[in-house]
């Protein structure tokens, strides 16, 4: 067993992925920038956990990820300049998880955030330069998480430059009952992704549904160049 911090993780989405994350096994401490609001997460989470509650914890965003040996950034993106910085030491050497979805409202519907890089998760790098970044994730919506009685329908999208940190996040992804971890190359590819979750947006608010996404054309277990390396998880 290992533990996971999720930052931002009083939110919708930190917050089904921690009901996700411990019925795959792990530990996790949900964080927020208060303690008390980290807290009242965890209770909530822990309330639909039954015996798996035991794996839930609430702390500030340092506390989650100086006691994390993966740390998943589930910030918007006005949090990420505020609070990554601050969090290199507790994040060096460690595998970062970036699900951050860039996608601003407009009057006439969604549309992709301009950023200091080309993608949140080359971001998330340039701000932890020393964390291991590997984005994916960000095509599973929240509602889509959050109700555990029903398996995913969805691919696990795995973007990142290090083989081990994808390996670890396939792994994890693999533990959430109907997902696919899909290798889908460099983190600089993280952009591609990022900018179909605005189209899934847009999809959502036409259609009015929660959309995820499916690659077709893959085998059912598409790990790409990431099966064949070796090493420490
Ligand atoms: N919702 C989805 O379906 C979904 C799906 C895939 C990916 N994502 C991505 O997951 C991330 C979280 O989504 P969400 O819907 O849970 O977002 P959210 O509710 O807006 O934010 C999550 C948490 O981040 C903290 N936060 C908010 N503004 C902040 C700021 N300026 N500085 C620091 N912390 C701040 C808040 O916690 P405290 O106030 O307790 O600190 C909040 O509860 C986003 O990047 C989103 O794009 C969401």
């Amino acid at each position: 067993v290992s533990t996971i911090a999720i930052l931002g993780g009083s939110g919708d989405e930190g917050r089904a992925l921690a009901l996700r994350f411990a019925l795959a096994g792990e530990s996790v401490v949900l964080g927020s920038r208060s303690a008390e609001r980290a807290e009242h997460a965890a209770a909530t989470v822990r309330q639909r956990l039954g015996a798996d509650a035991i794996r839930i914890a609430g702390g500030t965003n340092r506390e989650a990820a100086g006691a994390a040996d993966l740390v998943c950034v589930c910030l918007p993106v006005a949090g990420l300049e505020g609070e990554l910085p601050g969090l290199r030491a507790e994040t060096r050497g460690k595998i970062v998880l970036d699900v951050v979805n860039p996608v601003g409202r407009v009057a006439s519907g969604f549309e992709a955030m301009a950023l200091p890089a080309p993608s949140a998760g080359e971001w998330i790098a340039a701000l932890l330069p020393e964390a291991r970044v590997v984005s994916a994730l960000k095509t599973l919506s929240a509602d889509h998480l959050a109700d555990v009685a029903q398996p995913l329908r969805g691919d696990a999208l795995v973007c990142g430059d290090e083989p081990a940190a994808k390996r670890r996040i396939f792994d994890l992804a693999r533990r959430i009952p109907g997902v696919r971890p899909v290798d889908c190359g460099p983190l600089r590819n993280a952009r591609y992704v990022e900018a179909a979750t605005v189209l899934l947006l847009e999809l959502n608010r036409l259609h009015r549904v929660t959309t995820g996404l499916r690659v077709v054309g893959l085998g059912g277990d598409a790990r790409g160049g990431v099966a064949q390396t070796t090493g420490p998880r």
